[in-house]
This record gives structure tokens, C-alpha cells and sequence, in this order.
């Protein structure tokens, strides 16, 4: 039997919403949130950098908030970045790693993504890794060798205590931002594979979540929250629209 983990429910905002219009998606979240008891779930928004402590200043400890970016060194001359401490120091406990929209606009290589990551879990940052691969290498049968790449990369030198702190983010390129979801056989064996490698690479799988993200919406939720090894979900264009939002994590 597979064990019972939280379900995870991130919304990744990207580059969208300002501080007013995020006022306004908030009023109608907590009006639904108040009417529901969402034990067993964990909720993180990940909005823009500017946004982190307002957001986090409209909560109590049920919803979470996450950096979409962080630089892995202490301080200094890094223009344009933002450090661990300075998100640990306002609340944001969170941080995304990996996402394919950052390894492509910013070239951040898989060498960038180690150091991220293994800054992030020593400094005490949760993070949400992301793994996903093209259209072309899954239409040449590559995509099993691609991610079990990338997650070595990340992963390899990560000591398997912080497993507690690691969500994994499945998005095949393909399916984000497109209206194209993965099959539930598609996601179904992709999860189980990651699954297995993190369970090689030494980690008690019965503490990490692995989460698919890729036009997931408030129609498509609840078959997909059903697939075995779908821990929750990473939802990008729904997360935008507090009701949608809302009905994925009720789903
Ligand atoms: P999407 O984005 O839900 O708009 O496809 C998901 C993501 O990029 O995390």
C-alpha cells in the first residue's frame, strides 16, 4: 500500500498579478477557505518576488509562501538576486528549483540547480524541485533517461535527512502552459519511476511528495490527484483564478 502523505497544492504565479489585483484574489480565497477544513494539505503560493511578504502578511501558518528564485550564496555582489536568509527572515520558507521556463529564458544549467539545491536544504529552505522533458525527447522514448538525469544531478550529493523537505515537480514541457495534459498512464508511470530512483538514491519516499504540474485546472484535478504516486499538484494559469485554485485543492 502506498503511504498517506499531505497532499501538496503549489501555485506557481510566474510573472503575473500585481499587489492590487493579488488584494482582490485573496478576498474571495479566504471567503472560500473559511468555509472548508483543508486538513491534510499543504498549500504554498509562489507569486512574483515583490509580492513574498504581502502575501505572507495576509496568512496564518495553513498557507505557505515560496520564492520562484534565489541565489545560492550568503550575500554580496550578486545584482538582482535574493538570498536565503532574506527570504527565511520574512517567513517564506519555500523556494522552486529547476522550473523549465528558468532553465530555458535564463539558461540556468543543471550545475546551478545542484548548488541551489543543496543550498536551499542546508540553509533550511523547503524546496520544490522541478523535472521535466520536451516534446521531442518523449517522442524519441527518451524521457525516462532524461529526468532520471536531471534528478541525479540535483540529487546525487543531497544527504537523504532532508527528504521531508523535498516536493518533486513532474511537468513535461509539452503540457505546460498548453492545454495538453499528460495521459493518467503518462503521469501514472513517470511518478512511479521517480518514485523508484528516489528510493536508489537513498531517500524514505514515504516523506517526499512528487507533485504534476502541465495545464492542470479545476476540470482535470481530481482525476489526476488520483492517480497512484500523485502527491498534488503545481498549477501555473488555474492558480491565477482564486476560485479555480480553489477547486483543484478541494478537488
Ligand atoms: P500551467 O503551468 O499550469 O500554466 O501549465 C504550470 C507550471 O509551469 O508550473
Amino acid at each position: 500500500m502506498l503511504p498517506m502523505k499531505n497532499k501538496f497544492f503549489g501555485a506557481n504565479w510566474k510573472m503575473n498579478l500585481t499587489t492590487s489585483k493579488a488584494t482582490d484574489y485573496f478576498k474571495t480565497f479566504e471567503k472560500l477557505f473559511a468555509t472548508h477544513s483543508l486538513t491534510h494539505k499543504d498549500i504554498v503560493f509562489f507569486p512574483p518576488m515583490q509580492l513574498l511578504a504581502f502575501i505572507h502578511s495576509q496568512f496564518n501558518q495553513n498557507i505557505k509562501v515560496g520564492s520562484q528564485n534565489f541565489y545560492p550564496q550568503k550575500q554580496g555582489a550578486f545584482t538582482g538576486e535574493v538570498s536565503a536568509d532574506m527570504l527565511l527572515e520574512d517567513g517564506i520558507s519555500w523556494v522552486l528549483i529547476g522550473h523549465s521556463e528558468r532553465r530555458s529564458h535564463l539558461q540556468e544549467q543543471d550545475s546551478l540547480i545542484k548548488q541551489k539545491v543543496l543550498w536551499a536544504l542546508e540553509n533550511n529552505l523547503n524546496i520544490v524541485l522541478c523535472c521535466g522533458e520536451d516534446l521531442s525527447i518523449r517522442e524519441n522514448g527518451q524521457e525516462k533517461t532524461f529526468i532520471q538525469k536531471q534528478l541525479l544531478s540535483a540529487l546525487e550529493e543531497v544527504n537523504p535527512s532532508h527528504a521531508s523537505k523535498i516536493v518533486i515537480a513532474y511537468e513535461p514541457i509539452w503540457a505546460i502552459g498548453t492545454g495538453k495534459v499528460a495521459t493518467s498512464e503518462q503521469i501514472g508511470e513517470m511518478h512511479q519511476f521517480l518514485d523508484h530512483n528516489l528510493s536508489s538514491l537513498g531517500f524514505n519516499t514515504s516523506l517526499i511528495r512528487i507533485i504534476y504540474g502541465g495545464s492542470v485546472n479545476a476540470q482535470n484535478a481530481k482525476e489526476i490527484l488520483s492517480i497512484p504516486y500523485v502527491d498534488g499538484t503545481l498549477v501555473g494559469s488555474a492558480s491565477l483564478n482564486p476560485k479555480d485554485f480553489f477547486t483543484i485543492i478541494d478537488a
